[in-house]
């Protein structure tokens, strides 16, 4: 299903861990980026993943024909201090919407903050960047891409409706080693430019993709409360902004539980 020689020829990662069933891409990310030895970037690719994870108590459930995979990346504290990691996600998700528009061109491809992917008003990818207590200058970035499994006939509970797949969209079956490599390209780009210049960047291309701006959305924060207002987009540190009758608030996490369709 992968052309690993095609991966390895294009340079854009330094080392391979392929699986053809794996439970985890990030839980095995995080086990290979504790040793030493590791070459970055290292690429966990799986054929099938079993227990994908998404954020917070999120599971991730995919059928064959999903691209899942995570990088383990180097990320030298002096260039990205750990009050700039949330920029990774975001960063990320720029990139994965880039590379997609080039294969889906006539799709709307726009990002739910602070790092979901989406296709038409639907979530077609997700994000799961993750820090491990100890480590130093690594970081992994956990991507999942709805490509050949169709979502719209799927029986999980709560995603028909709510999630999409490329061939959902326009019934092409796609080379998931040519959308796999796209994606890298675009995330090597936007790592490089995030390490170099910072987020500025990033935040710009971010903005050309927000699905929530203008929108009415409710936010439900870490204390459990709630925030009702209108979007305001995401400032230049990636926090999403958001207008309530009283005040303008930016907000550096939280989930957006709803919003204007
Ligand atoms: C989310 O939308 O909540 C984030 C989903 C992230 C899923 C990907 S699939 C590859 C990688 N391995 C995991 O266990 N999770 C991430």
């Amino acid at each position: 299903m992968f052309d690993l020689a095609r991966i390895v020829e294009s340079g854009l990662v330094a080392q391979i861990d392929f699986h053809r069933s794996l439970g985890s891409t990030n839980d095995r990310a995080i086990e290979l980026g504790a040793r030493d030895e590791a070459d970055l970037p290292l690429l966990v690719l799986t054929e099938r993943q079993m227990a994908g994870r998404g954020r917070g108590s999120n599971r991730w459930l995919t059928e064959e024909g999903a691209l899942t995979f995570s990088l383990v990346l180097e990320a030298p504290v002096d260039r990205l201090p750990t009050s700039k990691w949330p920029h990774v996600a975001l960063a990320s998700g720029v990139a994965i919407a880039d590379a997609l528009a080039g294969t889906v061109p006539r799709a709307a491809l726009q990002l739910k903050w602070p790092n979901d992917v989406y296709l038409n008003e639907r979530k077609t990818a997700g994000i799961l960047s993750e820090s491990v207590p100890g480590w130093r200058d690594r970081l992994v970035v956990g991507i999942g891409i709805n490509v050949n499994n169709r979502m719209r006939d799927s029986t999980q509970t709560g995603l028909r409706g709510i999630a999409t797949s490329l061939i959902d969209h326009d019934g092409i079956a796609r080379d998931l080693t040519t959308v796999l490599l796209d994606v890298l390209d675009e995330l090597d780009r936007r790592w490089k430019e995030l390490l170099e210049c910072g987020f500025g960047m990033g935040a710009v291309a971010y903005r050309e993709r927000c699905l929530l701006t203008g929108k009415s959305i409710t936010v439900k924060q870490g204390d459990g409360d709630s925030i009702v207002g209108l979007c305001r987009g995401i400032d230049d540190d990636g926090r999403l902004v958001i207008r309530t009758p009283d005040v303008e608030k930016s907000l550096i996490s939280g989930t957006v539980i709803d919003w204007e369709k």
